[in-house]
């Protein structure tokens, strides 16, 4: 009987789904007959937006531009993990490929990937995702342990995070050999409040490796 009942929300929702598509389409096409087949004709995004998962941070609403503007690689609390091949993957496709000319890492304040990271509990198998977390925490653990109020230490490490992983994305040899041959590239940290749906620059953006500490840079 349960199971049922919650079949039946849950096919309705599955279907409003659909019903906002039809009204997608047919706002769009009213605005522009064309607008499907032109953007059919293919993409050239000037961003590559890595952000975090969470429902309430979709790259496009958030900054006010269209399908077709932001290439987007999304992942629990924004990580960039030099051993993860999906990522890699999309920023060597946006940066050699498409040829973008920024990439974003935006992090969000109330990150519960953040929030998990930062407490003791166990969480299952994300532990060893948010493992990478932990480390950010350790690399500023002075300033970090300082903060007596969670929130606030956890809005910390939301901006810490996104700090080390736009250095993450510095030393990766794709963004490095891009600066290499002088294509333009900037890499840059951004943390979104959901209270006020403000983006702040973490003003951290690096346009070459002049800055990077040496082991990390490549010839
Ligand atoms: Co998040």
């Amino acid at each position: 009987m349960c199971a049922k009942i919650e079949e039946d929300t849950n096919s309705n929702l599955y279907k409003n789904l659909l019903e906002g598509n039809k009204q997608f389409v047919e706002e769009s096409l009213k605005i522009d007959p064309e607008y499907f087949t032109n953007l059919a004709k293919g993409q050239a995004p000037p961003v590559l937006w890595i952000g975090c998962a969470d429902s309430r941070v979709p790259a496009n609403q958030i900054t006010n531009t269209a399908p077709g503007e932001i290439f987007v690689h999304r992942n629990i609390a924004n990580m960039v993990i030099h051993s993860d091949m999906n990522m890699l993957s999309v920023l060597d496709y946006a940066v050699n490929v498409l040829k973008v000319k920024h990439v974003i890492v935006t992090g969000h304040y109330g990150c519960g990937g953040v929030t998990a990271a930062i407490s003791n509990q166990q969480f299952g198998l994300i532990d060893n995702w948010l493992r990478h977390i932990k480390d950010v925490y350790r690399l500023h653990a002075k300033e970090l342990d300082q903060i007596a109020d969670m929130d606030e230490r956890c809005d910390r490490l939301v901006e810490y995070n996104v700090i080390e992983n736009v250095y993450n994305l510095c030393k990766t040899s794709i963004v490095q050999n891009a600066w290499q041959i002088g294509q333009p590239l900037g890499v840059h940290g951004w943390v979104y409040s959901l209270s006020t749906g403000i983006i702040s620059d973490m003003k951290v953006s690096a346009y070459d490796n002049a800055n990077m500490e040496n082991v990390f840079r490549f010839k």
